[in-house]
């Protein structure tokens, strides 16, 4: 296989002088059974990076640069990854700051673990013997490590560490299915979006841990705060969307139907049948529990979908119950305690909390014990 290592840069003279010779001196002679390659991927450095690295194409040959405007580490990703399968053959390409930062020798462990059949590998900072570096102030490092905490958290995904770091190995595959869809990120967010969206569609991720140096040459280009706010905008925004569109989104219209179906028999017991309204409501609360639980088992949760009768009435069963507990300790539980703890003017927050909770609750307890994958049926 032949694999580039795109080096992304602005104003990197200094720091490519150093590490280019070392890649081709030190480094590729490690790598056995693939052919090895550099691209720099330049926004027109205003210090001369590219004369730099045209001195250093006379004396390698698999060395190539691509230049363009600056729009941001995404876009001269793109830009690079795209050359470098296009022009340069490459069915790997690698992603690797210029300053020094990211330590050359680990590139033989990412390439192993690309022939052990992962499509995508991942350098690591959080794990496996990877770190940031010691000399960092603490605010500086507790960031790092929350916003990390933060990714793998909000996309449930723990099995990943290292969300936001830019050393990485992917097949081409990889990149030209994400391709288009990350046209959109061009800063530094590239990272997590690229990362999510390879395994939202089922590629195999690896991790090589690494210590992450600080920087000795030239000057960091990212701006810290609107990197925060991006990420965090990312990846809760992301998220909604996702569970929007999956089973949340779906159980959250049958429990609409459900809640439409209770409002409407209420009002036809009390004002046609003359019930009295708690009649009427548990009535209605039946039927709206019953209707939730069909249309939750054909739609919802239908990749689980409980089909034999005996499996169906126990289920509907717990269903009751489970509904049934929820209402009492969880929503009303938190209105009650909203009301000694705080006082009673407050009771319709408590209802809406009470009620979001409801929500996670009852989808939780469907996921993992009615619509269980390995149901007992
Ligand atoms: N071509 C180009 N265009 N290169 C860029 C641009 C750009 O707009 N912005 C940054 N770079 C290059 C830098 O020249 C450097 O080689 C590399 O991208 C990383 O940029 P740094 O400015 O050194 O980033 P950092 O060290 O502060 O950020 C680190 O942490 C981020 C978040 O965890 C890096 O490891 C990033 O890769 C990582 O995403
Ligand atoms: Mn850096």
């Amino acid at each position: 296989m032949k694999a580039v290592i795109i080096l992304p840069t602005y104003n990197e003279k200094e720091n490519v002088h150093k590490l280019i010779p070392l890649l081709e001196e030190v480094v590729f002679p490690k790598v056995e059974n693939h052919e090895m390659a550099i691209l720099v991927a330049d926004d027109n450095s205003p210090d001369g990076t590219a004369d730099e690295i045209r001195e250093f194409m006379k004396k390698w040959k698999n060395i190539d640069i691509s230049q363009g405007p600056k729009h941001g580490l995404g876009a001269a990703y793109i830009r690079g990854m795209s050359y470098a399968i296009e022009h340069m053959g490459a069915d790997v390409v690698f992603e690797m700051d210029a300053d020094g930062q990211h330590d050359p020798m680990k590139i033989p462990d990412f390439m192993k673990k690309i022939d052990e059949g992962a499509d995508m590998v991942i350098g690591t900072r959080y794990s496996g013997g990877g770190s940031i570096p010691a000399n960092w102030p603490p605010q500086r490092k507790a960031f790092s490590i929350v916003a990390n905490i933060f990714v793998r958290t909000v996309f449930t995904k723990f099995s990943i560490h290292d969300w936001t770091g830019g050393y990485r190995a992917l097949k081409k595959e990889v990149f030209l299915k994400e391709k288009k869809e990350l046209s959109n990120f061009k800063g530094y967010i590239f990272q997590i979006s690229f990362l999510h969206k390879a395994i939202r569609d089922g590629f195999t991720i690896a991790e090589v841990p690494f210590h992450f140096s600080d920087r000795k040459l030239g000057s960091s280009k990212i701006a810290p705060v609107g990197y925060i706010i991006e990420v965090v905008k990312f990846v809760i925004l992301t998220r909604i969307k996702e569970l929007l569109l999956g089973s949340f989104g779906k159980y959250l219209v049958v429990g609409g139907f459900g809640f439409l179906l209770n409002a409407i028999i209420l009002k036809i017991g009390v004002e046609f049948f003359n019930l009295t309204p708690t009649v009427a409501n548990l009535a209605g609360a039946a039927v709206a529990i019953f209707s939730n639980y069909n249309f939750n088992n054909i739609w919802t949760f239908r990749h689980h979908k409980i089909t034999s009768p005996k499996q169906y009435f126990i289920k509907l069963l717990h269903f009751y119950l489970t509904s049934a507990f929820g209402v009492i300790f969880i929503q009303t539980g938190t209105i009650f305690l909203g009301d000694i703890l705080f006082g009673k003017e407050g009771y319709f927050l408590y209802f809406l909390i009470g009620t979001g909770l409801l929500l996670i609750w009852n989808f939780t307890i469907y996921n993992k014990f009615i619509w269980k994958k390995k149901s007992t049926q």
